[in-house]
């Protein structure tokens, strides 16, 4: 089995649902960058981007992201920017299996607006929210084309995206062994 699960996706793909999800189902501890971000400064997201900058709350974010990478057998669910910085992403792609989650726009937005805290999401904040999503999307183009695989979350209940993401990683786990039995030959 690969080392990590590592989620990665933009806001209100279900990321820290699935995340729960898994973590329970595997019994691998959960690492949430967002949440050890709100640990580590004391308050929310929205507070360090506004009192102390995106700058900040990046760098904190890629410290994270290193700690994270450098244990095993862990779930791993990454803030919709961590895989834009350009070390972060090595560190994530090395030995971890990483699942992209997606959906459409309109269903991100709609899931962003219906979780806590939406009226403060420093994503959410300025020119019109969608517009906002689809140029993130099409800028982060590279930062999420590290993922293995691919998870539509389009009408699927958390449940059934941590089930597809299991049986990918089973699949996964399943070639890497059958290689290593080929080279035995
Ligand atoms: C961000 C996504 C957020 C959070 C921060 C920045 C982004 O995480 O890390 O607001 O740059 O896309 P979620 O993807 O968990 O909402």
């Amino acid at each position: 089995m690969p080392d990590n699960l590592v989620l990665i996706g933009f806001s209100g793909t279900g990321k820290s649902a699935v995340a729960r999800s898994l973590s329970a189902r595997l019994g691998w501890p959960l690492v949430d960058t967002d949440q050890a971000i709100v640990e580590r400064f004391g308050k929310s997201i929205a507070t360090v981007f506004r009192d102390d900058g995106e700058a900040v709350f990046r760098a904190a974010e890629r410290e994270i992201v290193a700690k994270a990478c450098a244990g095993r057998r862990q779930v791993i669910s990454l803030g919709g920017g961590a895989s834009v910085d350009l070390r972060s992403r090595a560190l994530i792609k090395q030995g971890n299996f990483v699942v992209r989650l997606d959906a459409s726009p309109e269903t991100m937005l709609r899931r962003m607006r219906s979780s806590p805290g939406a009226e403060e999401r420093p994503m959410l904040a300025g020119e019109e929210p969608l517009a906002r999503i689809r140029r993130l999307l099409a800028e982060r183009g590279e930062a999420y084309a590290i993922a293995d695989i691919v998870v539509d979350t389009e009408g699927r209940t958390v449940e059934q995206v941590a089930t597809a993401v299991i049986e990918a990683l089973e699949q996964r786990g399943n070639w890497r062994q059958g290689n290593r039995e080929r080279r035995c030959e």
